[in-house]
């Protein structure tokens, strides 16, 4: 059953289930492994997923909670590529259309979709690369 509540319930629920899909991913997984370790269940994750939960509530609601600067922590974090960004997106679309009705789901997409460009943008990769480098 598809649910259109945009809750900490529902959020929780997502966030959980998004990231059990993504640390199994070859290409997205590792960056998480390195990060928080492979025990779902840790310490560091369940921090981490109540980070996310707070992010969440504040894009779909606009509920204060989270506070931080998502950007700075993907710059400091490796190579990241189109192609890992477009796998983290695409396991994203699958979760939130798994779980939420379309227009629900389609709102979550969104601004995630937004916000991995903002970030590709800052990081220069894609279609947003700077081809200075290639003139010395
Ligand atoms: C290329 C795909 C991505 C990878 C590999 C990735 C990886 C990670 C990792 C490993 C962390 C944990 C860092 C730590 O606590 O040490 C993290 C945190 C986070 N990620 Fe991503 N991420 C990706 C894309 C995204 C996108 C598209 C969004 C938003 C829509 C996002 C939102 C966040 C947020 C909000 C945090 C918590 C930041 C904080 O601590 O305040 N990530 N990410």
């Amino acid at each position: 059953m598809k649910t259109a509540e945009v809750d900490l319930e529902s959020i929780e629920k997502m966030v959980r289930a998004f990231y059990a899909t993504l640390i199994k991913d070859d290409l997205v997984g590792p960056f998480f492994i390195k990060a928080l370790g492979d025990d779902l269940d840790s310490g560091k994750w369940r921090e981490h997923y109540g980070t996310l939960d707070r992010f969440w509530l504040l894009m779909m609601t606009g509920e204060e909670g989270y506070r931080g600067d998502p950007y700075m922590v993907h710059a400091f974090m490796g190579t990241l590529t189109v192609e890992i960004f477009d796998r983290w997106l695409e396991i994203f679309y699958n979760q939130v259309h798994t779980q939420f009705t379309p227009k629900i789901a389609d709102k979550f997409y969104t601004k995630g979709q937004t916000i991995a460009r903002r970030f590709m943008q800052g990081l220069e990769i894609g279609e947003f690369a700077s081809d200075e480098d290639d003139e010395y």
